[in-house]
């Protein structure tokens, strides 16, 4: 609910911005390593998790924070886009499962044909202080979403999509940082299920990964 507030909060800003350059449709880096809150519409709990991204080769990995340096989290999933397979690890009993990843792999950034919606001045104190940023708009795969980025860098802040499960769901990131620190959290663990093993289960989609965490830790 915060975070709605504090969307709307960032339209009604929005409006009177006077616009310092026409924003463009962007892409994020390719490589990037940070974390980012999701929350959803109807309820309160809401979830702080890690991830590594790597548009490239189409991979994420998403764990709770605190994964990479104290192995004491097991909750941890891999998305492997071009293969269709996402895994659940978990690095302390040291086992994996495999299952369908259904979603296309949607880079972070913003769509070529979104809408501007408006451009603020984040946390705004003298001139060159703050962080500017656009909010977008638009469709895809048929879900209607709002990104807002930062206009250097089309560096992620917040994304909302009106999933069909979830209702409104709220991504903001944190801690962004361009690169892999760890470029092998990418790459299944060895005891993973090999590539030759067919995948097990329902077919899963980011939401619905992360809906699954959510749940877990909540
Ligand atoms: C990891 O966490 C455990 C408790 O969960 C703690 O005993 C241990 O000292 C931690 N290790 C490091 C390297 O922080
Ligand atoms: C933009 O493109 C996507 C897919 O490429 C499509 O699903 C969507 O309807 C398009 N229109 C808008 C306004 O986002």
């Amino acid at each position: 609910m915060k975070f709605i507030l504090v969307f709307v909060c960032l339209l009604g800003l929005s409006l009177g911005a006077s616009l310092k350059r026409t924003p463009k449709p962007c892409k994020s880096p390719a490589l990037m390593t940070g974390a980012f809150t999701f929350s959803t519409q109807n309820e309160a709990a809401w979830l702080y998790a890690g991830y590594e991204y790597d548009a490239f080769q189409q991979r994420m990995r998403i764990y709770e924070t605190g994964y990479i340096n104290n192995q004491s989290v097991t909750y941890d999933f891999l998305l492997h886009y071009a293969q269709g397979v996402v895994y659940q690890i978990d690095s302390k009993a040291k086992t994996c499962t495999k299952a369908p990843l259904a979603d296309k792999f949607l880079p972070l950034g913003v769509p070529t044909n979104a809408t501007l919606t408006g451009q603020v001045m984040l946390g705004a104190g003298g001139p060159g202080e703050g962080l500017l940023v656009d909010t977008w708009h638009g469709y895809l795969e048929g879900l209607e979403y709002y990104v807002t980025v930062t206009e250097f860098g089309c560096i992620p802040v917040t994304e909302l999509v009106r999933t069909k499960e979830f209702g409104w769901v709220i991504l903001s990131y944190f801690n962004n940082v361009q690169g892999l620190i760890d470029p092998n959290a990418l790459n299944p663990p060895p005891y993973c299920p090999g590539q030759a093993v067919k995948t097990q289960g329902r077919p899963m989609d980011f939401f619905s990964v992360v809906h699954k965490m959510k749940k877990h830790t909540a």
